[in-house]
């Protein structure tokens, strides 16, 4: 597939009124997406898993604008309103503005009604969980409920590829938010199917370890992100270890393969937590430089390597670019990890928040 394929042909119908509702998930990338080219292209191939638990649900309400609204719209605009958990939300309007001029070009009935997006997240906000993956995704997937009351004969699988190519150009990582357990973004020479331009189930064979992962997130920072992901992205450029970084994540998607297929823990963690401190490890060695984790992450971190040591269980810690941990382990080990969790994590957590969340299956439409 390429762009061109996502240009639409002719519609065959029409809709001058109504309302589309989906419900999208967070994800957390297990071998990280982490430098990007112009248009929201992946400077390396990443997988993570779907989440279940953290979610943005998302209704649009669309109108078609008679001529005289549309010839009040100035240049280059859009007509909506937006809400967040029930409260106009204007903060939010140039990111979506912004989206809207992106995907133009493969929707373009945009400028032809007047849209109110009433959106809310599962997780509380600031809470540090970052809302782009679901929010963009779920606002994808109501476009494209849209796009399908204009091409009723469109199949599933280009609903879910043009809607992940859609939230790619909204926020990288939202074009994993679309199906699950495991999705995999970015081209890979040994991963047939794979695309930069869209997200993928994970094609090869999947233990069903990993079907039912647990993911508990702990909340060690909340609040506005030290580094926003777009000044985080741009570190990558010319940065010293580039290269050897991107490559480190394809061999790491080829290990990944034997791995996932024969549900190996011990290799598993290896590379989930190798990834993460790379992650890290970037923004200490880019210019300028940046610390994400907090004192606390690194408490934790070493808590987690004791405990696994002395309870032969098969936890392990993964980091987004922020001072958050995910703690993620099989279900047959939820009563004695969680226990460990309770007893001698929570403590480092802002007010002991966490959120207990686990793989899921993706999108629902509502
Ligand atoms: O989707 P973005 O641009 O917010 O980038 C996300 C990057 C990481 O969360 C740090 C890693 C990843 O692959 O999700």
């Amino acid at each position: 597939m390429t762009e061109k394929d996502f240009l639409p042909s002719e519609y065959t119908s029409q809709k001058d009124t109504g309302t589309v509702r989906w419900k999208s998930p967070s994800n957390i990338a297990l071998i990280k997406y982490w430098g990007k080219k112009p248009h929201q292209i992946p400077a390396n191939p990443s997988i993570s898993f779907t989440l279940s638990a953290c979610a943005t649900d998302t209704s649009l309400y669309f109108q078609k604008l008679d001529t005289a609204s549309k010839s009040h719209l100035s240049d280059g605009k859009y007509s909506f309103d937006l809400f967040f958990e029930g409260e106009p939300k204007h903060s939010f309007k140039p990111k979506i503005e912004t989206f809207f001029q992106r995907i133009q070009i493969y929707l373009p009935f945009l400028r032809e009604y007047h849209f109110r997006i009433e959106t809310s997240n599962s997780f509380p906000h600031s809470s540090g969980i970052a809302s782009s993956a679901s929010g963009m995704s779920a606002l994808a997937l109501c476009l494209m409920s849209l796009e399908k009351e204009f091409s009723p004969d469109m199949t599933r699988e280009f609903f879910n590829q043009k809607a992940s190519f859609l939230a790619r150009l909204g926020s990288g990582s939202a074009c994993r938010s679309i199906e699950g357990p495991l999705v995999q973004w970015g081209a890979h020479l040994n991963i047939s199917g794979s695309s930069d331009l869209y997200g993928m189930p994970y094609p090869y064979k999947i233990h069903p370890i990993f079907e039912n992962f647990q993911d508990t997130i702990l909340l060690v920072d909340e609040g506005q992100k030290q580094v926003s992901s777009t000044v985080g992205h741009d570190l990558m450029y010319d940065h010293p270890f580039a290269e050897q970084r991107f490559a480190q994540a394809h061999t790491h998607l080829d290990t990944f393969q034997a791995v996932l297929a024969d549900g190996n823990l011990d290799e598993f963690i290896k590379i989930v937590e190798s990834e993460a401190l790379t992650l890290h490890a970037m923004m200490m060695t880019s210019h300028p430089y940046f610390v994400l984790m907090k004192p606390n992450t690194l408490e934790i971190i070493n808590r987690i390597w004791t405990f696994r040591k002395a309870s032969n269980t098969h936890v392990c810690f993964t980091l987004d670019a922020g001072a958050n941990v995910h703690i993620l382990y099989p279900e047959n080990e939820k009563k004695i990890v969680y226990a460990f969790i309770e007893n001698e994590l929570l403590q480092f957590c802002q007010n002991e928040k966490h959120i207990c969340d686990r793989t899921g299956q993706g999108a629902k439409k509502l």
